[in-house]
């Protein structure tokens, strides 16, 4: 059994660290594939260097460009890689264009594919995301699916029941981990001069959000309005499209926003634990918000993760300043919150090697947290 791990963006590599780690313990002969969709050091490497990965054995260097550029050029440079390394089953994590690419070429040369985070759908198809998931998960051959609701949503579109196996989001196995070392390690809160929930914690990089003028200059005014109201903080480490598209338009940010550049997964997580609240449009942050207990408002008038809005984590404000403010007055109004974990126990990726290798014969029946 020789598995091939594709990653190439940030989410990628945290959520795929656990599937890693798995396989050096079990001694499980692995190659890692890294597109470089992502590269600068923020945003790749430093990843690398706190979760403790071994360097990919294959950079396949295709940084940014338009989407089918990119897809294609993985799809070219990693079609010899897997020609030679001959693995059993290739794995991807997620819906970025690296996990597509890394999919379909795996597919095509008829090697198995596994995709982890399969079933998510926000039925939204202007988001380039949800091309990449519906796609992935039918080229597929194991589908890690995180919930019962996404096995749902899968055997609805036909998939075949024995290829689908819930076993929950290694976002919880990667977040468990390191949460004690982020506490130990992290001084940001001091650095930044914030107390424990003294303020709120934003991110926004969907392009939705981002690359159309009006709709990043709402998302501000939304920002502003908050800020009115509560006065409050608001630390925003921020995406590089987003910041290359601020300087693009000439946005001005004010100077309530204490803007950051991305910052390690380390810090970013006390960030998150010590925040009064979370507004981003990210997927993993979604997730995490809801399994540290801090209350999410999404900039998004839709989410692929409905079961953090079930559970009474995360609600879903698009870009609407009132509704973002009716949102966290609720919020606000709490002083602890405490719901159900829908994402996992932190044991996801034991699970996933399991399956793969044959260790583990139930399939969907895999109970999460
Ligand atoms: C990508 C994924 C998105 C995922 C996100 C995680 C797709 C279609 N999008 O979006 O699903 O949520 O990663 O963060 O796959 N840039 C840098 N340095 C980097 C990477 C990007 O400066 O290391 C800048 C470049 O200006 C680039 C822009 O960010 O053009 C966008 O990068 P890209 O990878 O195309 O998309 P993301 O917005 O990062
Ligand atoms: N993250 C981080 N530093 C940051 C912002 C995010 O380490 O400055 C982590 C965060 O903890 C989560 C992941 O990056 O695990 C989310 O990535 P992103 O929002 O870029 O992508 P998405 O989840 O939307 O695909």
């Amino acid at each position: 059994m020789k598995i091939g791990i594709v990653v190439g963006t940030r989410p990628e590599i945290i959520k795929m660290a656990p599937v890693i780690r798995q396989c050096q313990e079990r001694d499980i002969p692995y190659f890692i594939i890294h597109s470089n969709q992502h590269y600068s050091e923020e945003m790749d490497s430093i990843f690398f260097k706190e979760l403790h990965l071994p360097q990919p054995h294959y950079n396949l260097g295709v940084g940014s460009g338009l989407h089918s550029n990119q897809t294609g050029n993985i799809l070219i440079k990693m079609e010899p890689i897997l020609l030679e390394e001959k693995p059993d089953v290739v794995l991807v994590q997620g819906d970025t264009n690296t996990v597509l690419a890394g999919a379909l070429a795996a597919s095509k040369l008829g090697i198995k594919v596994g995709h982890i985070e399969a079933g998510l759908r926000s039925y939204d198809r202007t988001m380039p995301e949800e091309t990449n998931r519906i796609m992935t998960d039918h080229i597929s051959d194991y589908l890690f699916a995180v919930g019962p609701n996404q096995h749902k949503i899968l055997s609805k579109e036909g998939i075949s029941a024995d290829k689908i196996f819930t076993v929950g989001n290694t976002v919880s196995d990667s977040l468990f981990q390191h949460l004690e070392i982020s506490a130990e390690k992290s001084t940001i809160l001091q650095e930044l001069g914030v107390t424990d929930k003294s303020y709120f914690l934003v991110t926004a990089h969907r392009a939705s959000n981002v690359d159309i003028p009006s709709n990043l200059k709402e998302l501000l005014a939304l920002f502003d309005q908050l800020h009115a109201k509560y006065s409050q903080t608001i630390v925003w480490p921020i995406h590089p499209r987003t910041q290359a598209k601020l300087k693009e338009f000439n946005i001005e940010v004010p100077s309530y926003l204490k803007l950051l550049p991305p910052i390690g997964y380390l810090d970013f997580i006390q960030l998150q634990k010590h925040a009064r609240l979370i507004l981003t449009d990210s997927g993993g942050i979604q997730e995490e918000a809801c399994l540290l207990g801090v209350p999410c408002i999404t900039l998004r008038e839709n989410t692929e993760r409905p079961e953090s809005i079930e559970v009474g984590a995360n609600v879903l404000v698009g870009r609407n300043g009132d509704k973002a403010v009716a949102a966290a007055e609720k919020w606000l109004a709490a002083d602890k919150f405490s719901w159900e974990n829908p994402f996992g126990d932190g044991h996801v990726a034991e699970t996933i090697l399991d399956i793969i290798t044959g260790t583990e014969t139930a399939k969907d029946e895999t109970i999460i947290a």
